[in-house]
């Protein structure tokens, strides 16, 4: 679609301003100026009524949804063999199918669905794992950079604790492939860009993980990877690193672990007093993934204790863990777990609201990207127009209600129209 980078849309409008304050405006005005909201406003100021408006008539708009951390290859078999938890997991299901991605025709079959679902989903902007194939991974940017979403993607390194026809030769060739892909692509797309991708620990040796910190060095990429997700994973970090104090140190050790690199986190559903502690000093994303988490019988991050302190937090699907894309899903899965987690596990945890969880798939996850997930002057436009006339209801309901019951019970179907920094995707 062309560029409209200068226009105005008219619409019931919702955002987070921060997490304690979501902000309605009923039948506002959201003025976006070269690809950045510039302001809502109840009435539209003088200076803005030459520009093109859309009128939504009575459709929500809100920002658009940020998936922090999702696996392109395993969207193959997502919603299939959920009986395992993640060590068996990975053996039986994730390595032989991200090892066929080797083969590019297959890689272009399966990325090519991967890429036009995640373009009529609710996400504007996602950290993606490829896998360890170059070739493959670029094609998979080269299909999100069509999209038009804002994606960052990862070629995978691994080299230790995988089959054979699924791990690297070599810290070595593991660097040098990065360093290729790098080459290749770090100023190749408007809308995607690298992220070093570390599986875990238990597939990085000491070596891969020192050439890998710096490459982030010279390149100053941001890093993804997983963290504290399994108690059976983190038993096999202590036994593989013996010097770490904790999981989250045997990345810090070299340097992968927040501030001065970007870093996102998957799952910190373990992670101790020590390791939280470097997170927050750090500025270390937390990837909540609550549905990969129950699926994985993995368990419940403590999602309070990262609010309360003001942590850097969002969600993610992490399909296949997760079983679909959709970050409504992951927002209404965070509201729920915390209700059990609270119940069963810990009652001085109140669970996540439903305001809190809005805030950590835009506002939340965003700020990974920048100024993205909210309609605060300055931020980048994302936004998507949502449709909820085909739910009636026998009473008026107040912009907040409705959005909580978009959340609950639309799905792709009721997704209208969806921009990212002010480009109209569809
Ligand atoms: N830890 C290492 N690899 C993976 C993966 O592919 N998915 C999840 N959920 N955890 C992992
Ligand atoms: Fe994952």
């Amino acid at each position: 679609m062309a560029e409209r980078k200068n226009f105005v849309l008219k619409g019931n409008i919702c955002y987070s301003e921060d997490i304690h304050l979501l902000r309605t405006v009923e039948q506002g005005y959201l003025v976006c100026l070269e690809g950045k909201t510039e302001g809502v406003y109840k009435e539209l100021p003088e200076q803005f009524k030459a520009l093109p408006l859309t009128d939504w008539g009575d459709m929500l708009i809100i920002p658009g949804l940020v998936d922090l951390h999702i696996h392109a290859p395993q969207f193959s078999f997502r919603g299939l063999n959920m009986d395992l938890e993640l060590l068996d997991w990975l053996n039986t299901n994730t390595f032989p199918e991200e090892a066929k991605y080797k083969d590019l025709d297959y890689a272009k079959k399966a990325y090519q669905i991967f890429a036009d679902t995640m373009k009529k989903s609710a996400t504007t902007r996602a950290c993606i794992f490829a896998t360890i194939h170059r070739p493959a991974t670029e094609l998979l940017m080269d299909l999100m950079e069509e999209t038009g979403l804002k994606t960052m993607v990862g070629k995978v390194n691994m080299d230790r604790n995988s089959p054979d026809y699924y791990c690297e030769k070599s810290p070595k060739e593991s660097e040098r492939d990065t360093i290729e892909w790098l080459g290749s692509v770090m100023s190749k797309y408007d809308n995607v860009t690298p992220i070093l991708t570390p599986r875990f620990i238990p597939c990085c040796t000491d070596e891969l993980m020192e050439r890998l910190s710096r490459i982030q060095k010279k390149y100053r990429i941001p890093v993804q990877s997983h963290l504290s997700e399994n108690k059976s994973e983190i038993h096999w970090v202590k036994e593989l690193c013996p010097t770490s104090r904790f999981y989250g140190d045997a990345y810090d050790q070299f340097g992968l672990f927040g501030k001065p690199a970007k870093t996102v986190m998957a799952h910190c559903v373990y992670s101790t007093h020590e390791e939280i502690d470097l997170m927050e000093e750090q500025g270390v994303f937390i990837a909540h993934c609550p549905q990969s988490n129950t699926n994985l019988s993995s368990g419940i991050a403590p999602v309070r204790t990262y609010l309360e302190r003001k942590m850097n937090i969002g969600l993610g699907t992490d399909v296949a863990g997760g079983s679909g894309e959709s970050i409504f899903r992951a927002m209404v899965d965070a509201v729920s777990v915390s209700k059990l987690r609270w119940r069963l596990l810990d009652e001085s945890l109140r669970p996540v609201t439903m305001g809190e969880a809005f805030y950590m798939g835009t506002l939340g996850g965003g700020a990974f990207f920048g100024k993205v997930g909210s309609f605060l002057k300055g931020y980048e436009f994302d936004a998507l127009i949502l449709d909820d006339s085909s739910l009636p209801h026998p009473q008026p309901l107040s912009l907040k209600e409705r959005l909580e019951r978009f959340i609950y019970l639309s799905d792709d179907r009721h997704i209208k129209g969806k921009f990212t920094e002010g480009s109209r995707i569809f």
